[in-house]
């Protein structure tokens, strides 16, 4: 398939899919076990990293997601092909990868292409990436990246809403970040591979889908170390080459199946987790409540009859997570009296709470705080989607709300969350997509 007839079909997809509506009758507890995928956040970036080393690479646990659907079309324009094994293995071949633009229309619907800025770098010696521009919830800037390249060595410009970057060779250096990002630490990691010398980061994100990443530029012959601490150092080496790998799991859907067994008053396991990544998670459900059961590869809740109310302060990993910070507010918005979330991540990651207010949610915010009142119950309304968490929070609210809520604009749900109707489904709610 070209690139275009790529672009066509995803687009295509997404005219389909964008019009589809899930609804939901509220009411049911949900019961029994569900599978949780390999993670979105881990395998955008290791996707990324085949464009480090020539070759044909395998990854097994890969969700099937939209976001990795349209990490895959970007590949292709730089000459990766990927396929789908009949075991769901996905072999990516960067053998014949060339250098070209990663282009605005592409990277717009996903800030996760900046991604390919470092290995490009790396590779090639230059790269020209479109900035990413905003999302739902405010400026979404890639400063971070831009210096953290600068400081191994590299020119970058931005020309027409473009970065443009030249390296003739990345050198290593000490990157101390001033807040802690996923993407710069991801990005400068991959750049830093085949850096000559030594790089150190500061601050650096300590999220397992980064040490996942590094883990996988370790496979590939990398030299790195500290990994999933604030200080991390690659040696870099000329001498990459190509690895597998098996997707951690999604710790953000894990949780988002826990909130929704806490919320409905029910009795879930989550299989195929690390336990180990939910801990933040995990103390805000007890805190509520819930009663939680760890295994090695599984989490089981039992949800009590009433939720107690909690203050909730997002945080970089292990603190927790501002992707669960809408999900939580659909659970606290029926606890039994006054919550308050903030997030310290996003300026205004927001845009959730008028939806949940029509659903007869009490919430009121006041710049990244917002104050939630518990309801006795919500109702059921029709109700839209704006971006991937919030649209997960408001599917977790019509389980619970009376009546039936009717979400529209899923095609953000599809971006992070495999099949998430029929996951819900397989676990008594009365959830379906309709066709718009
Ligand atoms: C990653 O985004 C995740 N996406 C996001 O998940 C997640 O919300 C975020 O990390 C925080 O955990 C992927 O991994 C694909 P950041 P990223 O750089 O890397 C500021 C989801 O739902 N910042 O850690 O873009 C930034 O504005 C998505 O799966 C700069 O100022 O996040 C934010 O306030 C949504 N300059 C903070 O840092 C920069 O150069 C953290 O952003 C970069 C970031």
């Amino acid at each position: 398939m070209s690139a275009n007839q790529g672009r066509e079909s995803a687009e295509s997809t997404e005219a389909a899919t964008g019009m589809d509506e899930v609804w939901i009758e509220g009411g049911r507890g949900l019961k029994g076990s569900v599978a949780i995928s390999g993670s979105k956040n881990a395998t955008l970036p290791i996707l990324t990293a085949t464009l480090l080393a020539p070759g044909v690479y395998r990854f097994t646990n890969v969700p099937a997601l939209k976001d990795v659907s349209t990490m895959l079309e970007l590949l292709t324009l730089f000459g990766v092909r990927s396929r789908r094994e009949d075991g769901g293995t996905l072999v990516v071949d960067s053998t014949n990868a060339h250098n070209t633009e990663a282009p605005y229309d592409l990277v717009k619907t996903m800030r996760a292409s900046v991604y390919v800025l470092g290995p490009l770098l790396a590779r090639f010696g230059e790269a020209r990436v479109s900035l990413p521009g905003g999302c739902a919830w405010g400026p979404r800037p890639v400063d971070l990246h831009i210096r953290g390249m600068q400081q191994l060595g590299a020119d970058v410009e931005l020309e027409h809403g473009y970065i443009v970057a030249r390296a003739a060779a990345l050198r290593g250096n000490v990157i101390s970040f001033d807040i802690s990002s996923v993407g710069a630490t991801g990005n400068l990691l991959m750049a830093a591979a085949t850096a000559g010398g030594e790089t150190v980061i500061e601050n650096a994100a300590c999220e397992p889908e980064i040490e996942a990443l590094g883990r996988f530029l370790v496979s590939m012959g990398a030299r790195v170390e500290g990994l999933g601490t604030p200080r991390v150092s690659i040696k870099g080496s000329t001498e990459l080459h190509v690895a597998s790998a098996a997707m951690i799991p999604d710790r953000i859907e894990a949780g988002t199946f826990l909130a929704a067994a806490a919320l409905t008053g029910g009795d879930v396991e989550t299989a195929g987790v690390d336990p180990r990544h939910l801990g933040s998670i995990l103390n805000k459900l007890e805190a509520a409540g819930v009663s939680v059961e760890a295994s090695e590869t599984a989490v089981r809740v039992r949800a009590p009859k009433r939720l107690r109310p909690l203050s909730v302060t997002t945080a970089p990993y292990p603190g927790f997570p501002t992707d669960m910070q809408a999900q939580f507010m659909a659970l606290l918005s029926v606890a039994d009296g006054a919550s308050t979330i903030v997030d310290t991540i996003y300026q205004d990651r927001f845009t959730h709470v008028a939806e949940l207010q029509r659903l007869g949610a009490d919430i009121r915010v006041e710049g990244n705080t917002a104050f939630v009142q518990g309801v006795d119950s919500l109702s059921g309304a029709p109700v839209m989607a704006t971006d991937l968490r919030a649209s997960a929070a408001l599917i977790l609210a019509g389980l619970v709300a009376t009546g039936e809520t009717r979400v529209s604009r899923v095609y953000h749900l599809d971006r992070g969350y495999e099949r998430i109707e029929e996951k819900l489904q397989g676990l008594g709610a009365a959830i379906r997509r309709v066709r718009a």
